[in-house]
C-alpha cells in the first residue's frame, strides 16, 4: 500500500517538471540527551539517556524531499564517523554519489530534548566546515536551469555556492538556519525560495510579524518568495507570480511534542517536494505542516521524518 500511494504520486508528475533536486549540506551525529530542564549557567546536569542517531538540517531535509517522493541527489563532505549518515541516505533512496570523503570529524550537535519536547542544540561543525571552491564546482556539475538547489547554513562557502547556483540558473531555496554573521555575504536577490521562522524574520527585518516581514522582504528582493513559520500559530507562504503575489495560510496541527529536533527540516524537505511536483502551494504548505506535526510525536531528527504515506492519511482523516 505504501509503496502504491508512492508510485501514484511519483507517476503523477507533469513531464516538463521532472527536474532535479540537489541539497547541497551538513549531515551530523546527533547526540540526544533527554534531560528534565536545560541545563543552566553553572550547573551540572546527570543525565541517563543518550541516543545517538543520524541529524544535520541538510541531511533531515533530504531525508524528508525523499519520504515526501522527491529525487534528491545529497552534497557535501563526509568525515570520520559519518559512514552510517550515507547509510541512511541510501536506504532512502537519496543519490550520495557527489559526497566528498574529507579527513576530519563527521560534524555532531548535542542536544538536549526537555518532556515538553523543546530542544537546544550545540552544534559542531566538523566535516561539514570541509567544503572547497573547488567542490562546489564539481557538486554543481550535473545540475542545470530550472533543477533545484536546497540550502540551509551549516555548511561553509554558503555565499559563494549562492553565486555559482544563480549563474547556472538554478533555482535556489535557503533555509538560513542556524542564523549568523555568514548570512551577511549572501545574495538574496538570487535566491527563489526563502523558508525562515519568525525569529529569523525578525533579524532579517526587523518584524516578526509575517506580513510586515513579507512586505520587507518583498521590497528588497522583487523575485523572493517566502515561507515564515510561526511555531503554534502555523506558517505563511508568500509566492511570487511575475507582478502578483499569492499568499497562503496554514495553521499547525495540533499534536503531542515528544521532540521537535528536525521539525523545521521536516517541514522544509516536504514543501521543496511538493514544489518540484508542480504541487498548488496550499497543498504544498499544508503537506509539509502535516508532516512536521508528525514528526513532533517521535524522537530523534532524521529518524522522525513520516513516509508521505502516512502524512496522506492524516490528511485524509482531517
Ligand atoms: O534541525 C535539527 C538539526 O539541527 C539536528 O539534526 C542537528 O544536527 C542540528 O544540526
Amino acid at each position: 500500500m505504501l509503496i502504491c500511494v508512492m508510485m501514484d504520486y511519483k507517476e503523477n508528475v507533469k513531464e516538463e517538471l521532472i527536474m532535479k533536486i540537489l541539497n547541497f549540506g551538513s549531515m551530523n551525529l546527533d547526540h540526544v540527551y533527554q534531560v528534565p530542564h536545560f541545563s543552566l549557567p553553572g550547573e551540572s546536569l546527570s543525565v541517563t539517556e543518550l541516543k545517538t542517531g543520524p541529524g544535520g538540517k541538510g541531511l533531515n531535509q533530504s531525508i524528508a524531499m525523499a519520504k515526501a517522493g522527491a529525487k534528491v541527489y545529497h552534497g557535501g563532505c563526509l568525515g570520520d564517523g559519518g559512514a552510517m549518515l550515507q547509510k541512511l541516505l541510501e536506504e532512502n533512496g537519496v543519490d550520495t554519489s557527489l559526497l566528498c570523503p574529507v579527513a576530519e570529524a563527521q560534524g555532531h550537535a548535542i542536544i538536549q530534548v526537555a518532556p515538553n519536547g523543546e530542544n537546544s542544540i550545540l552544534y559542531y561543525g566538523g566535516s561539514n566546515r570541509c567544503v572547497t571552491e573547488a567542490q562546489i564546482e564539481a557538486t554543481l556539475a550535473p545540475f542545470t536551469k530550472g533543477d533545484l538547489l536546497v540550502l540551509q547554513n551549516e555548511i561553509v562557502l554558503l555565499p559563494e555556492i549562492i553565486e555559482k547556483a544563480f549563474a547556472k540558473g538554478l533555482t535556489i531555496l535557503l533555509n538560513p538556519s542556524p542564523f549568523d554573521e555568514v548570512l551577511q555575504q549572501v545574495d538574496f536577490g538570487k535566491l527563489d525560495w526563502l523558508i525562515i521562522n519568525e525569529l529569523e524574520a525578525g533579524f532579517l527585518t526587523g518584524s516578526q510579524d509575517p506580513d510586515q516581514a513579507w512586505e520587507v522582504l518583498h521590497g528588497r528582493y522583487p523575485r523572493l518568495s517566502a515561507v515564515i513559520t510561526l511555531g503554534g500559530a502555523g506558517s505563511r507562504a508568500y509566492q511570487v507570480h511575475g507582478d502578483k503575489v499569492e499568499k497562503v495560510c496554514q495553521d499547525a496541527f495540533k499534536v503531542q511534542a515528544v521532540d521537535t529536533t528536525g521539525a523545521g527540516d521536516t517541514f522544509t524537505g516536504y514543501f521543496a517536494a511538493g514544489l518540484m511536483h508542480g504541487d498548488a502551494l496550499e497543498i504544498c504548505i499544508k503537506t509539509a505542516a502535516m508532516a512536521a506535526a508528525i514528526s513532533v510525536t517521535r524522537s530523534g531528527a532524521a529518524s522522525s521524518v513520516p513516509m508521505r504515506a502516512e502524512v496522506e492519511l492524516a490528511m485524509a482523516q482531517l
